[in-house]
């Protein structure tokens, strides 16, 4: 199987009206790639890393060596999906060439197709820029959680009318842009639909509409490795309690001596 590509993911937002959505999961290491890949048209390297393996408090503190670090593993491990890199937060806001620098890095040392940046109207020069220079961009619009201090929170966005009208600004202006799709979050589902019905890229929900061209979840959300998780995640398994029951399994058999047994001891030769 070849390995899928940026213009073959934007092309499926005019395979028909029967068109079959994307299907995109977060991956940080090189066997969860190995795993998910298959089922997936794209895997991201999120920089949600920062929470779900470092125990960081919020996307804010993740660097640009932790997302290649990971960006690098998840494309090692993957043959078939589109791998796309997060860009985390002070790497690109500053101008257009701070993000060519820190983009331009990512692709080289990891071998990802595309990056991913937040932000709608205020970044819509620099996706040009980038995109005009060989780095396919996905944009991040909506619930931006590096964004959370501004925010005031991870509450779903575009109550407002206000609101409301800047979320579906930035989606066209990354859009024309040359974004190759866009990440659409934590938006009331109205503004979700109207925006994958007016641009012309693939829209990938979290927390948006079934109607999105494509959807995303964190993978450790989806597995059930959490207990508390936000409204818009769907648990499709119970790793954590595979993980515990595991675990005490194992801990049980330590403390009874019943591990090692002999099937995984070495004796000398008779
Ligand atoms: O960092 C991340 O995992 C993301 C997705 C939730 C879209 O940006
Ligand atoms: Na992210």
């Amino acid at each position: 199987m070849k390995r899928l590509t940026v213009p073959a993911i934007q092309r499926r937002k005019f395979e028909g009206k029967t068109q079959e959505p994307l299907v995109m999961l977060t991956a940080y290491t090189a066997r969860q790639a190995q795993l998910l890949d298959p089922h997936c048209d794209m895997l991201l390297v999120g920089d949600s890393l920062g929470q779900v393996i470092y125990g960081l408090p919020s996307t804010l503190p993740v660097t640009l060596d932790m997302m290649i670090a990971h960006g690098a593993a998840v494309v090692r491990g993957s043959y078939h999906s589109v791998v796309i890199v997060d860009m985390p937060f002070g790497s690109y806001e500053a101008s257009p060439q701070q993000a060519f620098a820190s983009a331009s890095r990512v692709m080289a040392e990891t071998g990802c197709a595309a990056v991913k940046l937040e932000g709608g109207t205020a970044m819509a020069e620099t996706i040009a820029f980038l995109a005009a220079r060989g780095i396919p961009v996905m944009a991040h619009i909506g619930l931006t959680p590096q964004a959370v201090n501004a925010l005031g929170g991870y509450a779903a966005r575009g109550r407002s009318q206000e609101e409301h009208e800047k979320i579906i600004a930035d989606g066209h202006a990354i859009a024309k842009a040359g974004a190759f799709a866009v990440v659409v979050e934590g938006v009331i589902e109205p503004i979700a639909v109207a925006l994958t019905e007016s641009i012309d890229i693939p829209t990938i929900g979290i927390g948006a509409s079934a109607r999105c061209d494509g959807q995303v979840l964190v993978t450790e959300d989806m597995l059930g490795m959490f207990e508390r998780v936000p409204r818009f995640v769907k648990r499709y398994g119970d790793i954590a309690g595979m993980i515990s029951e595991t675990a005490a399994k194992y801990a049980g058999e330590v403390r009874a001596r019943a591990f090692p047994g002999p099937e995984q001891t070495y004796q000398p030769k008779p």
